[in-house]
Parts: C-alpha cells; structure tokens; sequence
C-alpha cells in the first residue's frame, strides 16, 4: 500500500511563496544558501554588514532570476535584527525561513586574547543568532502558521581546538540554544529550529586550507571519509532541506556537515 501522496513528493524541497531572511548573505555560505533558498522559489531577504557588497550581490542575484531585497544590518546589534524583520514584513509581507549564515572568528590562544576579543566573538557568533530567533519568533508566531530556522554553527562546536576558545564555545552555545528554541517554538508554534555544522568549506578565509600539497590539507584528509573539503554548493542541499516541507519532522538536531568529519 502506498502511504505517501505523490503530491506531497512532488513538492517537498520547494519553497515557493516563502520569505526567507539570509544572515551572512555575502559570505561564501551565506550567498550559496541565498541562491539555493531563490532557486527554490522563496523571495530572499538579503543581509550583511557591508552595504556596497551587499547591494553588488543583491543585483547578481536579481540578475539571475531571484526575487529578492537587501538590508544592510549587523546581526548582533538588538535595534538591526528588529529592523531586518520590519524591512522584510514590510517588504514582502512575512518571514517564513531564516537562514542564519553570518559569523567570524579570530583565533587566539586565552593567554593573549583580551576579554574584549572574546566577547565580540561571543556577540557575532552566539548573541546574534539569540536576537534574530528571538525577533523572528516573535513575526513567525504574530502570522500564526509556523516556520524555520536554519542556524549555522560549526564542527567546532563539538570539538575543542586551539586558540578557539571564543569559537568553540559560541558555537556549542548555538547547537544548545537550537535544541531549546525546539523546545519553546515548535509544539507551540510550529516553528522548525534546526543548525547545520559544517566542516572547513571553501571561502576567502579558507582558501588557503585548500592547497593539495600542505600539510594541513593532508592532515585533514585522514580523517575526512568524503575525500575532500567542502565547496559552497555541497551546503545548499541540507540548508534548502531543512527550510523545506521535507524536514517538518525534524526540530532541534545539530545536522553533520563534514564530510564524515564527526565519524572518525
Ligand atoms: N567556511 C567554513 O569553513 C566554515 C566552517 C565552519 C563554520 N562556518 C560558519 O559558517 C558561517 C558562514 O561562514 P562563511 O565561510 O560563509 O564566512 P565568510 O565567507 O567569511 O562570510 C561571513 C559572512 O558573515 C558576515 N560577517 C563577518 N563578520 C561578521 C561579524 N563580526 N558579525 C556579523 N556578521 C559578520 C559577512 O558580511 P559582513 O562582514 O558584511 O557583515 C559575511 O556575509 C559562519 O557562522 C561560520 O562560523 C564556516
């Protein structure tokens, strides 16, 4: 017997008549995820903090045939995550995904990092993705018929690594506060939150990881099942996913990005 509607099949990764707001939307991650939530038929509200790069990747996208805003904003500022959803209500009428891609990190062993360092990174990676849950929430639970989040964290945030203190622990903070926003926004209402923990992926930061003959891709490679490291394009699939009807029974899960990374 077949229990399953065609239907339902049919559509199941599409995002038509969905809003979605990007974080990051200019990082390598963030673009990717952008286009694969535009490609799949959302209008995508674009963020960053760089306003010329946003607006040039904004134009890019139009260009290819993604309806689309931006708004240039700094997600770890209370007032902008406000106006990031303001601008998307009142720009497309609701929030239905967010897709939180932003993020830095500035490595540092504790003895030389001041408690100011820590707490920038603590305020991008961890208090940013509190304020744009929160605030989203808040429209989400306002329009009454749930939604998704979509957080990125990190491999990290599982492991400890060096100079990673600040990192490390921001992002163990995003994969707890995603199960306990599971907890408060999704019986209740219906809202979806999920992260996504990707391993060394291709972008400006890590181009130089990428390097075939050094020792620290090589290193890498023992203990990377997937052969390779991550390009932008191998993170779409999980981000559109989990944005999607395909994943209306997952809520609360810290999702493997690493290319079997967390395996070894
Ligand atoms: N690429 C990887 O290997 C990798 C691995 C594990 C986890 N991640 C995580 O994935 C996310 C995206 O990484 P990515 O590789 O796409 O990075 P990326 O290419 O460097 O892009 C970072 C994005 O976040 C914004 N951003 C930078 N610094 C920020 C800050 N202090 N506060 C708020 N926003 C900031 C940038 O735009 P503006 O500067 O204009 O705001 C940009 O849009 C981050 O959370 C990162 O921690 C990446």
């Amino acid at each position: 017997m077949i229990n399953v509607e065609k239907e339902f099949v049919g559509k199941m990764f599409s995002l038509n008549g969905k809003v979605a707001i990007v974080t990051g939307a200019t990082g390598a991650l963030g673009s990717a995820v952008a286009a694969g939530y535009g490609f799949s038929g959302a209008k995508v509200v674009l963020t960053a903090r760089n306003k010329e790069k946003l607006a040039a990747f904004a134009e890019e996208l139009k260009k290819a045939g993604v309806e689309c805003a931006c708004f240039a904003a700094d997600p770890a500022n209370e007032d902008d995550v406000k106006a990031i959803v303001k601008f998307a209500t009142d720009t497309y009428g609701k929030v239905d995904i967010l897709g939180a891609c932003h993020g830095f990190n500035a490595p540092k062993n504790i003895i030389e990092q001041s408690a100011a360092e820590w707490k920038a990174i603590m305020d991008a990676d961890c208090t940013s993705v509190y304020l744009l849950a929160k605030y989203v929430a808040e429209q989400m639970v306002k329009q009454g018929h749930g939604g998704k989040m979509v957080i990125t964290s990190s491999a990290r945030s599982k492991m400890g690594m060096a100079g990673y203190t600040g990192y490390c622990t921001a992002k163990g903070g995003v994969d707890l506060m995603v199960q306990s926003l599971a907890c408060d926004l999704t019986t209740k209402y219906g809202i979806n939150v999920n992260s996504i923990n990707p391993t060394v992926f291709r972008s400006d930061l890590t181009e130089w990881m990428f390097d075939k003959d050094s020792a620290v891709y090589q290193n890498f490679l023992k203990r990377l099942p997937i052969g390779r490291l991550g390009e932008p394009s191998d993170f779409v699939g999980l981000a559109v996913f989990l944005a999607s009807p395909a994943s209306d029974f997952l809520t609360g899960g810290n999702y493997d990005a690493t290319g079997g990374y967390w395996a070894c």
